[in-house]
């Protein structure tokens, strides 16, 4: 579901900046030809993100979820010529295609795909971030969430988008998926040290940052 109405949605994408023509072939390839296209983030949502990435001195995104690739080449395009974006996925399919779209742009050699569950990939993460997006399996947002917090630099920030969950986080329907994403939701709140906002943006973006007054 989408919070915002679709009319308003679109008079603000067309109002904000857009991401680029091989990022909306992507998007549109995804929606005509990929199972579960309504995973995409969306043009309003990558505005944001991009948004973010250019307020903050941002160089190093850790994206769980990648699937066909539209967020991380979005997010890399608004990053500088030696940012990173390490993206993580289980699905090999969706992560081939997204390479081959990858591969058409120029900031294509700043996304580094891992294919791996990401409670395995988190392994061989050990250094510190500036962006860390969430948007893979629901079940482990506390423990992405728990790295997060731990692999962030000083100015960095973390996005967990679905944390609206289509509005069911008001009333659980009792699925783990619903009961994960409220105890997340419950975990992002209780941070202690961190300044959150949750954002009624498409389907939800909670924005966490290191409080620092
Ligand atoms: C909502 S989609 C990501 C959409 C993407 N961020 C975009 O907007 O272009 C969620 C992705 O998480 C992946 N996923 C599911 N379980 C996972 C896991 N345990 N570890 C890593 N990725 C997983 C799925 O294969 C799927 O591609």
């Amino acid at each position: 579901m989408y919070i915002t109405p679709t009319d308003i949605d679109e008079y603000c994408v067309s109002h904000s900046s857009s991401p680029s023509q091989i990022a909306k072939d992507l998007q549109e390839y995804t929606k005509k030809n990929v199972h579960g296209a309504n995973m995409l983030i969306g043009e309003m949502e990558a505005s944001v993100l991009r948004f973010l990435i250019s307020l903050g001195d941002v160089r190093s995104v850790v994206e769980f979820g990648t699937y066909t690739g539209y967020s991380a080449l979005t997010m890399a395009e608004a990053l500088p010529a030696d940012g990173k974006v390490i993206t993580i996925d289980i699905n090999k399919e969706t992560t081939t295609l997204a390479r081959t779209y990858w591969d058409k742009s120029p900031h294509g050699r700043k996304i580094h795909q891992i294919l791996k569950p990401g409670i395995e990939a988190i392994k061989e993460l050990t250094g510190k971030y500036d962006l860390v997006f969430i948007d893979a399996d629901k079940n482990n947002y506390s423990n992405y969430l728990d790295w997060a917090v731990a692999h962030l630099s000083d100015n960095g920030m973390i996005v967990v988008d679905n944390t609206l969950w289509s509005g069911r986080v008001l009333n659980s329907d009792g699925e783990k998926q619903t009961e994960s994403i409220i105890a997340h939701n419950i975990k992002a709140k209780n941070l202690e040290g961190h300044i959150k906002t949750l954002l009624p943006i498409r389907d939800g973006m909670f924005l966490i940052k290191k409080d620092r007054a």
